[in-house]
């Protein structure tokens, strides 16, 4: 039965910053790069949903400061924000709580709709947050079924706890295809001008990938295990493949998406 209470990760503060610190090498730079595009001005009011280790929201509000920032996550952010006196902390769980509408010139999730069960409905949360002429930018991944093993072309490796991995997401309700979504999702909201890049990129051993990888599959190795997905001994052996230099995983296409409002 779907788990659909709440952030499949929510239990691991422990493993969070190892996965906020991945995601942030691995995805920052393309992130900044399409906000850039978009011609934030200084002054813009902007909203950073499910922040996680805040890297997105500490670059915005340095990028239209003396314009504000808020960044919310479903528990109370706790990153760093010295020195950014335009940068707030909001404890907000987009999947149940409303937002201000007609506030923002700018909204970015990363990673958030993939795990909430009505992702249509935060969408609209988003939009509505948005004034007239306002900007989104959204990113989710996108991981096709995976097959045990498949040999790609440079040798590239599908582990065997991908597999179950990517089951055990499903299996709680996560959409592990949430990013082909978005550019519905957002046209149905008023959101025109919609384009998008998706991105894969090789994931070596001993990587920011790779780190991610680890951080993800240990998060469920008892969930997977518990569920006959994988054994402990083929999972304890995927594991020690993350960290050989030799190791090449395909990642998953992270799907950026942008529009704005008429
Ligand atoms: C995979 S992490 C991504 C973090 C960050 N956006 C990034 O890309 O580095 C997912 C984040 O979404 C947050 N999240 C999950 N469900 C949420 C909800 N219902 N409302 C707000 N944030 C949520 C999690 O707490 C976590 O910080």
């Amino acid at each position: 039965m779907p788990d659909t209470h709440g952030y499949i990760f929510a239990d691991e503060h422990d493993r969070s910053a190892e996965r906020f610190r991945a995601l942030s090498e691995l995805y920052d730079a393309s992130t900044t790069g399409y906000i850039e595009r978009l011609g934030l001005a200084r002054g813009c009011a902007c909203l950073e949903i499910g922040a996680g280790g805040g890297s997105i929201a500490r670059w915005l509000a340095a990028l239209v400061s003396p314009g504000r920032v808020v960044a919310t996550d479903r528990d109370m952010p706790a990153f760093d924000v010295s020195g950014l006196a335009n940068l707030e902390l909001l404890g907000h769980d987009i999947a149940v709580e409303s937002l201000p509408a007609a506030t923002f010139d700018f909204v970015h999730a990363r990673l958030v709709l993939m795990h909430l069960p009505e992702p249509e409905l935060a969408v609209s949360r988003m939009v509505r947050a948005l004034r007239p002429g306002g900007r989104v930018l959204l990113e989710e991944f996108d991981v096709p079924p995976l097959t045990s093993e498949a040999a790609w072309d440079g040798g590239a490796t599908t582990l065997r706890t991908s597999v179950a991995f990517r089951a055990a997401m499903e299996r709680s309700g996560v959409d592990m295809q949430c990013g082909r979504r978005l550019p519905g999702m957002m046209r149905a909201h008023r959101v025109v001008s919609i384009g998008g890049q998706g991105r894969m990129s090789l994931w070596t051993g001993h990587s920011a990938g790779a780190h991610l990888m680890r951080s993800n599959y240990v998060g469920l190795k008892e969930r997977m295990i518990d569920d006959g997905l994988i054994l402990a001994a083929d999972f304890d052996a995927d594991l020690a493949r993350l960290d050989d230099p030799e190791f090449v995983a395909v990642s998953p296409t992270m799907w950026s998406v942008w529009g704005r409002l008429p």
